[in-house]
């Protein structure tokens, strides 16, 4: 491993992209949304009128995965949230994302958000940190998003898409969610982005000095 790698995990709408970002920028690596991931073999599938439960299928699509497939605009749709959580939770779609993500760090280390970065993908990451909020803000800041993006959705119908999924995630038998036992817990249900990074910054900077420089020497 030549560069830092930074996990952060943790369930939907906790801030984790959010800091994952922040942190990526404050320390000159580059960021992975993992879950981007699971989103476009969704897309992938939905749009070749595919079951998001047909294991091979999945498969299929996520070893057909390229990186353009990450950049489109519609990978967020709700349409894509509840099939992009059914396929993540197949073993063998998770199986044939693992060489992208270790792929991604290979070279200059990396940031990446998820849910089984620091359990699964990068068990020797740097830096574990997993975000993790109320349900209830989780909820608010979902259907604040939903919102503004222009979506007709009532607060109690996000929250209940929410706890689908976050139970979805945490029961499946395929890495399911879950703080790796070394990682550093971040409420930030009381917190904002600006305190979640400092917050974040001061972990990295006592864990990151230890071993490597915290930015890249050049
Ligand atoms: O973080 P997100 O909402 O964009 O993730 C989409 C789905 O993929 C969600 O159900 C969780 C799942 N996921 C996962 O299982 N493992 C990851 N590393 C990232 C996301």
């Amino acid at each position: 491993m030549s560069g830092p790698v930074i996990a952060v995990d943790g369930p939907s709408a906790a801030g984790k992209g959010t800091l994952a970002r922040a942190l990526a920028a404050a320390l000159g690596l580059p960021y992975l949304d993992t879950g981007l991931l699971y989103r476009a073999v969704a897309r992938k599938l939905h749009a070749e009128g595919g079951d998001p439960g047909d294991a091979d299928a999945a498969a299929r699509a996520a070893r057909r995965l390229q990186p353009a497939d990450l950049a489109r605009e519609d990978l967020r749709a709700a349409t894509i949230d509840r099939a992009a959580s059914q396929v993540a939770a197949l073993g063998e779609v998770r199986a044939a994302l693992l060489g992208f993500q270790r792929d991604f760090a290979a070279r200059a280390g990396a940031v990446l958000d998820g849910r089984d970065i620091g359990t699964v993908i990068f068990p020797d990451a740097t830096l574990k940190l997993f975000v993790t909020a109320s349900p209830e803000e989780r909820a608010r800041r979902r259907w604040r998003e939903r919102v503004a993006r222009g979506e007709v959705v009532t607060l109690a119908a996000v929250a209940a898409e929410l706890a689908e999924r976050d139970a979805r995630d945490a029961a499946r038998a395929a890495a399911p969610l879950r703080p790796a036992e070394d990682a550093l817990v971040i409420d930030t249900t009381q917190l904002d982005a600006e305190a979640v990074l400092a917050a974040a910054m001061a972990i990295a900077a006592a864990r990151l000095n230890r071993s490597q420089p915290l930015t890249s020497p050049a």
